[in-house]
């Protein structure tokens, strides 16, 4: 069950004669807040949050940034110690059930994930369904959703505490295996069925490029930064798509149906999607033989409709921690592949003429986990369309412990903001013969 903040000094609110008082409150991390959640019901007033830039919309107990300095931490733990020194499977673990497991939780978990990451056979049929050039973004979500139909259980709805661990094994599990099918299936290529004898990262590099009749070579070098990048995906506390999870989580919907809304939400370019609109974006600038300045000329100007991919941050207005584990991470891949990609060179010009301008130094306008991943999932010879899924695998875990935290919490209500209404007042209904 989620802990309750501290009460702290509470805040006055002077509206017109009267004066109301309103409840402080000071999380762990001596981050403040003020609670309005009875302002309405005291004064008729409401808050209003475009964006909910903000808002704070629940307690949690899973992540910590502190945007302003860069810091992020799961469960505690900064994540440049979990890079350095975990995988995504221990971190998986940390996230959901909120310790660093023992060898024998660690050995139990991973023994789950295998025990569950064949689909049903039944499913394969589904992906025959979709046209060959589907974004498997759409087929993940859809997938996600439809394998809900083959666990009686989930379709009874709510939480089922005694099978969670089975639940939550098999979503992760089973995420991994619907993205390696769909990549397969829209090659028109056969699929593969996962190795139980393979960790889970090793794992899907085989699901998707061995084919029948010769295993895919397992450099432990592609392993490792696969893996770092799910790492680094696994959590950020209520970012657009883990807000979306929680609030259809809040409705008491099941988790498969909870996380396929996560990847939707999670799919568009100013959110996960911004991944491979950076490596769009940085192919334009080198078709056009820019070598990034006259992009960023355009970026600063509003009327050009650009932006630059991969840059600017709601939380972090600081460099974001992960972009820097992955900005070393890609030079030292790319370095041991002996590749010489010439997206890097820009990614690197852009960000150092960028970082110099007002215009970014202003906004406090900073490379986000975007800008440099796609460099390395081109490196890994990813398609491009495949970028969003490879963060939503690695979202999976933090997705998990939202869901598990709202429903454990005997407090938590169905989300259901208010708006301020701007449309007509009351009209009658016209007849069709009177309408212009
Ligand atoms: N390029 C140029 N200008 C930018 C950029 C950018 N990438 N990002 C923000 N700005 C400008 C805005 O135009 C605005 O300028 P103004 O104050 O003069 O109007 C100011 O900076 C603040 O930007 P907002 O859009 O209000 O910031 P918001 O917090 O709403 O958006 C977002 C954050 C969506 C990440 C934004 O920075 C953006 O679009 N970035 C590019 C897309 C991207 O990389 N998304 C991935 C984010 S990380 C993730 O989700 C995993």
């Amino acid at each position: 069950m989620t802990k309750h903040a501290q009460s702290t000094v509470p805040a006055k609110l002077v509206l017109g004669d009267k004066t109301i008082e309103l409840p402080g409150l000071v999380g762990t991390e001596k981050e403040h807040a003020i609670d309005i959640s009875k302002l309405r019901s005291a004064t008729g007033y409401i808050t209003l949050d475009e964006g909910y830039g903000n808002t704070g919309s629940c307690e949690s107990e899973i992540t910590f940034i502190d945007g302003e300095e860069g810091i992020l931490r799961y469960r505690g733990i900064p994540i440049e110690q979990l890079a350095e020194h975990s995988t995504f499977i221990e971190t998986a673990y940390l996230i959901i059930y909120g310790e660093l497991p023992t060898h024998d939780q660690l050995r139990k978990f991973s023994d789950l994930l295998t025990e569950e990451e064949m689909l049903h056979e039944d499913m394969k049929h589904h992906f025959e369904g979709f046209p060959s050039n589907s974004h498997p973004m759409a087929i993940l979500s859809s997938m996600i959703n439809a394998s809900s139909c083959f666990y009686p259980g989930l379709m009874r709805g709510g939480f089922e505490p005694h099978r969670f661990e089975v639940q939550a094994a098999r979503l992760i599990s089973q995420v991994r295996t619907i993205a390696s099918f769909s990549y397969r299936v829209s090659r028109g290529l056969p699929i593969i069925y996962p190795k139980p004898t393979y960790k889970f990262t090793a794992n899907f590099l085989h699901m998707l490029f061995s084919n029948p009749y010769a295993d895919y070579d397992l450099d432990p070098q592609i392993v490792r930064a696969l893996d770092l990048i799910f790492l680094l995906h696994a959590d950020h506390e209520q970012n657009c798509s883990t807000a979306t999870v929680r609030m259809v989580a809040s409705s008491k919907a099941n988790l498969f149906a909870s996380a396929a809304a996560g990847v939707c939400a999670l799919w568009g370019p100013l959110h996960g999607g911004a991944n491979q609109a950076v490596i769009e974006m940085l192919e334009r600038i080198h078709a056009d033989g820019d070598d990034g300045s006259r992009f960023i000329r355009d970026a600063k100007d509003k009327d050009s409709g650009k932006r630059l991919m991969g840059f600017g941050h709601r939380v972090y207005k600081n460099y974001d921690p992960r972009a820097k584990i992955i900005k070393k991470a890609c030079d030292d891949l790319l370095h041991k592949l002996n590749i010489d990609d010439p997206l890097l060179d820009i990614a690197k010009h852009l960000e150092e003429v960028a970082l110099r301008e007002d215009y970014f130094i202003e906004r406090k306008l900073y490379p986000n986990v975007d800008f440099y991943s796609g460099i390395i999932m081109r490196a890994l010879k990813f398609p491009l369309n495949m970028f969003t899924v490879i963060f939503a695998i690695g979202r999976m875990p933090g997705w998990i412990a939202n869901y598990k935290e709202i429903m454990e919490n005997p407090e938590s209500r169905i989300y259901r903001p208010r708006q301020i209404y701007t449309g007509h007042t009351k009209r009658d209904y016209l007849p069709m013969q009177q309408r212009g």
